[in-house]
């Protein structure tokens, strides 16, 4: 499934990410795993430290650079304008390709409140056509609303934790008035609770399909791009065998029914860590 973000590019709704996955061997093998699978998203992070072997997995994957959608971040500690910059031909560096095709925020930082400089180096990459498309990460309802008032160039994505404890509704419609497209990140909760809840468990029974499979059929239903990561290569698998089933609309507002605004991430209202 394809989703069109505001400046029309096409990006994949479903990919892998590597958040937590080692640099090297681990890295480099998920990747051309799921790329061998026909996942064509593949979401890392300057943080991670991952993305040399990413470009590697991309690269002996034989998969076209073209046909891979690859999103990066600018980290906390590299925000600021010169340093974005400085910060953006680092990773392309490590990631050994000539361009991105997202570049992300990866979080506001309130404390430092240099995020709208940031963005503003993120519009000159996108201006130089060094990045397809650029958004933001963790950002809360004001924080967009400064960056829509002082930026030029609408976010085309808001990658935010988001599963179905915590749906982010009210980000989620302000997100759709303004074209901004939600991201999940933990979509799976980071493989806690949700997996072994008793109504996903129903749902999932009566389709044949597993907890996580369930979890995210319904995130691409809810129109979120999703990106649950895994090392396993059966769960790589497993995670984007969602394609042959739906979920009626009643299954839907029952998982919608187990949301308690819950986080396992932190929140980025108090995430000030460089
Ligand atoms: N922008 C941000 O601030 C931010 C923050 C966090 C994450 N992210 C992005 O979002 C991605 C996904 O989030 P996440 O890594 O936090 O968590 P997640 O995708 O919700 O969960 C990953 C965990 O679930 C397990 N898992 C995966 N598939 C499974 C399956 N089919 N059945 C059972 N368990 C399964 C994985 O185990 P194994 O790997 O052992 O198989 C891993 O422990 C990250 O990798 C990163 O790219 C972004």
């Amino acid at each position: 499934m394809i989703v069109t973000l505001n400046n029309g590019v096409r990006m994949p709704q479903l990919g892998l990410g590597v958040w937590r996955v080692e640099e090297g061997q681990q890295v480099k093998e998920s990747v051309k795993t799921a790329l061998e699978i026909g996942y064509r998203l593949i979401d890392t992070a300057a943080i991670y430290q991952n993305e040399a072997g990413v470009g590697e997995g991309m690269r002996e994957s034989g998969v076209n650079r073209e046909d891979i959608f690859l999103t990066t971040k600018v980290w906390n500690s590299d925000q600021g304008y010169d340093e974005t910059l400085r910060a953006f031909d680092a990773s392309l560096h490590k990631l050994g390709t000539d361009y991105v095709d997202l570049y992300l925020i990866h979080w506001p930082v309130p404390a430092n409140d240099k995020y709208v400089d940031t963005y503003k180096a993120l519009e000159k990459l996108y201006a130089d056509g060094r990045v397809r498309a650029i958004g933001v990460s963790n950002f809360h309802i004001p924080h967009l609303e400064r960056i829509l008032q002082e930026c030029s160039v609408k976010p085309t994505v808001n990658q935010v934790e988001c599963h179905p404890r915590l749906a982010q509704n009210e980000l989620r419609e302000f997100c759709t008035r303004n074209e901004i497209l939600l991201e999940a990140w933990s979509p799976l909760m980071q493989g806690g609770d949700i997996l072994t809840n008793e109504t996903i468990g129903a749902i999932a029974g009566r389709h044949g399909k597993t907890p996580a499979q369930t979890v995210i059929r319904w995130h691409l239903q809810k129109g979120n791009i999703v990106i649950p990561k895994s090392v396993t290569p059966s769960r790589i698998r497993e995670n984007f065998d969602v394609f042959d089933f739906e979920l009626a609309e009643e299954e839907m507002a029952d998982i919608n029914g187990l949301n308690q605004d819950k986080r396992v991430g932190p929140n980025p209202d108090e995430f000030n860590n460089a």
